[in-house]
């Protein structure tokens, strides 16, 4: 049974298709890289994959049942996007850090926000800034943080990189290796194709609202 599945997806606004047909199989561990031109729907993609949008055609199927099944709260807690512009919301980026737990009615884990600031080049101190005079490096960064701080099954990431120098970029890219080592099942768009190859295993091709290929790499 794959992870997560795409049975002749497509997804309208208005008249306008911005995906069409699409029919995927994702399956858990895999590390795939999303390419094609801008406006090519990748995005779109993850949104439908992460349910904040609804297929206006077709199945998405996790773990073997429809996500309607669901209740968004269970997938939001399985799923995670980080978004392509990053979203941090109230004043600080502590108010950030202490949502996740807040919405599962628990303590905040110092020890867990301790650890994964560094991951990313970040020291503590970032907690009492206001979300307002942070780089757009940085607030990838916190976004993807707050991700983090509960593993979700599938992680999503939309050209999170994008506003990264190389180094940071870099750092990035292998905590996400790795979280994959650790069997989290990761999507990535990027428009980087040094970037994309590297530690994918499947290369998935979005062209003009459908899929054009799925290619295997190892
Ligand atoms: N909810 C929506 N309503 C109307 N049009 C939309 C909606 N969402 C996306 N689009 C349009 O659909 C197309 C695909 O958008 P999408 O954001 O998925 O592209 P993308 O492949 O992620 O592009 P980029 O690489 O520039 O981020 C674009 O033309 C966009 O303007
Ligand atoms: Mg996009």
């Amino acid at each position: 049974m794959s992870l997560l599945e795409f049975q002749n997806v497509s997804f309208y606004d208005d008249d306008k298709i911005i995906l069409k047909n699409i029919l995927v199989s994702i399956e858990k561990d895999d590390f795939i890289s999303i390419v094609g031109p801008s406006g090519s729907g990748k995005s779109t993609f993850l949104k439908l994959c992460s349910h904040l949008i609804s297929p206006t055609n077709g199945n998405i199927i996790f773990k073997g049942k429809n996500f309607t099944d669901y209740s968004p709260t269970e997938l939001r807690k399985s799923i995670a996007y980080c978004f392509q512009t990053p979203y941090l919301f109230g004043d600080t980026v502590m108010e950030n850090i202490n949502f996740p737990f807040f919405i599962r009615n628990v303590k905040i884990d110092h020890q867990k926000v301790n650890d994964l600031f560094p991951m990313f080049h970040m020291t503590t101190d970032y907690l009492n800034k206001n979300t307002k005079n942070l780089s757009g490096g940085e607030k990838q960064r916190i976004a993807l943080i707050r991700s983090l701080l509960f593993k979700p099954e599938i992680l999503l990431l939309d050209e999170i990189t994008s506003a990264l120098d190389v180094e940071n970029a870099k750092t990035v890219e292998n905590v996400i290796a790795s979280l994959n080592n650790e069997g989290i099942t990761i999507l990535w768009i990027t428009h980087n194709l040094e970037q994309s190859r590297r530690y994918a295993n499947k290369l998935l091709t979005i062209e003009n609202s459908e899929v054009r290929s799925l290619e295997v790499l190892k």
